[in-house]
């Protein structure tokens, strides 16, 4: 088989690189190991950044998130007791959030690609990529049990972190950055109203504790956790019981419900550099991981593949690399602001024992300038809701 663009992974990197594609006439296979099922329904991220937004609905891939997606105009810092709202539009130029899960971002590419009847092919196994410093790199897989050759143009390594894309790099080319935290976010999804308007980052001595939400009935609760923390020892008591203490406020309760999903999510900040080797493009989870804390991981990832659609679409077009070669850079740029961001929410607000008394202390003096100073709040609103230039 033949493609202009072999995509490994369909998750939002690849499903929306596709899609992107397509609109401006260039082909593309996508190869996931997965069950559609099961892509569909891994709950993962829920802030979709206000530019983010707009790409998919600019690209005509944003027809139920325009009517489902919920539309948050700030967040809430909870600290020492108190709660502070941070009011994202107007410190950041009119700019929101758009509240719409992970899950249906996804249905909804899978749906538009099926409806092309352009090639998805799920539950493929053995991928590897090879002739990545050729003019004619391929992706082998198996597929109904049959080995396959595909031959592309170039191919967009969406395989996310634990892919084979970014280990079929050199490592003698490849650097990588990365840290480690000794901490996990424990998440349930629960059938609730969520108890709150907004998004409720709390800071509490026993550890962060996060309130958000999927729809007007499903509400979205996070605690921070040990990274390997065993699901065996908290039953949905515990873990309401829990959030209850860290989210709780003098005259407000956290209303609770059915728990849907629960699962343990470790953490790490890690990017490799370039994000690019011959014809062969990274992009999303596969190239750099942030803590959830700044709500990025999706949003970058789409970043991405915006500029990867834009480079391969000017070469198609004009046979031009220069925008293919600034690729690295230009994703590289904005992908080092959200490590930075990531990185430091996570730290404002997570228990770290190591850092002990002193460590408790300064947390609070930051959560206390950040929702005090205008300046200050300003400059986490406006990486929120995503930097228009970086
Ligand atoms: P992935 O979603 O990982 O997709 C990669 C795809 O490739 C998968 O479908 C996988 O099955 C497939 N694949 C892997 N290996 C192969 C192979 N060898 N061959 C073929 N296919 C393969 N981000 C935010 O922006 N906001 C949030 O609020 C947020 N919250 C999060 C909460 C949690 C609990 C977690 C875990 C993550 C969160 N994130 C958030 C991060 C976000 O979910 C990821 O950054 C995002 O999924 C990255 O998309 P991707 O397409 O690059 O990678
Ligand atoms: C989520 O709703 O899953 C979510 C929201 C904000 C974050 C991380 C995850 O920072």
């Amino acid at each position: 088989m033949r493609t202009q663009v072999g995509i490994v992974g369909a998750g939002p990197a690849g499903l929306t690189l596709a899609h992107l594609l397509h609109v401006v006439g260039i082909e593309s296979v996508i190869l996931e190991h997965r069950s559609r099922d099961y892509i569909e329904h891994r709950v993962r991220a829920g802030v979709l950044e206000h530019a983010i937004a707009e790409l998919l609905v600019d690209a005509g891939a944003g027809d139920r998130l325009r009517r489902e997606g919920i539309v948050h105009h700030g967040i809430e810092l909870q600290f020492a007791g108190e709660r502070h709202r941070i009011s994202l539009s107007e410190l950041a130029d009119g700019r929101t959030i758009v509240i719409y899960g992970q899950t249906e971002v996804v249905k909804d590419l899978v749906a538009l690609r099926l409806d092309t009847g352009l090639p998805l092919l799920f539950e493929v196994s053995d991928v590897s990529v090879d002739a990545l410093e050729s003019e004619r790199p391929v992706v082998r897989y198996r597929h109904d049990g049959e080995a396959q050759v595909l031959e592309c143009d170039v191919i967009a390594g969406c395989d996310g972190f634990h892919g084979i894309c970014r280990p079929s790099i050199p490592t003698s080319v490849l650097r990588e950055f990365s840290r480690e935290y000794d901490f996990g976010w424990l998440g349930i999804l629960a059938a609730v109203a969520p108890s709150n308007d907004e998004l409720v980052y709390a800071h509490h001595e026993r550890g962060f504790a996060l309130l958000s939400l999927r729809s007007p009935e499903l509400s979205r609760l996070y605690i921070q956790c040990r990274p390997d923390e065993d699901l065996d020892g908290w039953p949905d008591e515990r873990v309401w019981e829990e959030l209850q203490i860290r989210l709780g406020l003098d005259g407000w309760t956290l209303a609770e419900g059915r728990v849907l999903e629960k699962g343990v999510t470790g953490m790490r900040s890690y990017v490799a550099e370039p994000m690019r080797h011959g014809r062969l493009f990274l992009a999303g989870d596969a190239a750099h991981i942030v803590p959830p804390t700044g709500a990025k991981g999706l949003n970058l990832a789409l970043h991405d593949v915006q500029v990867l659609a834009d480079a391969l679409g000017a070469w198609y077009r004009t046979g031009s690399q220069a925008l293919l070669d600034a690729y690295s850079a230009e994703c590289l740029r904005r992908v080092w602001r959200a490590e930075h961001f990531s990185w430091w929410m996570t730290s404002m607000l997570h228990r770290a024992d190591a850092d002990g008394d002193f460590g408790l202390r300064l947390q609070l003096s930051q959560l206390r300038y950040v929702t005090t100073s205008h300046a200050a709040a300003t400059s986490l609103a406006e990486n929120y809701v995503g930097l228009e230039r970086v």
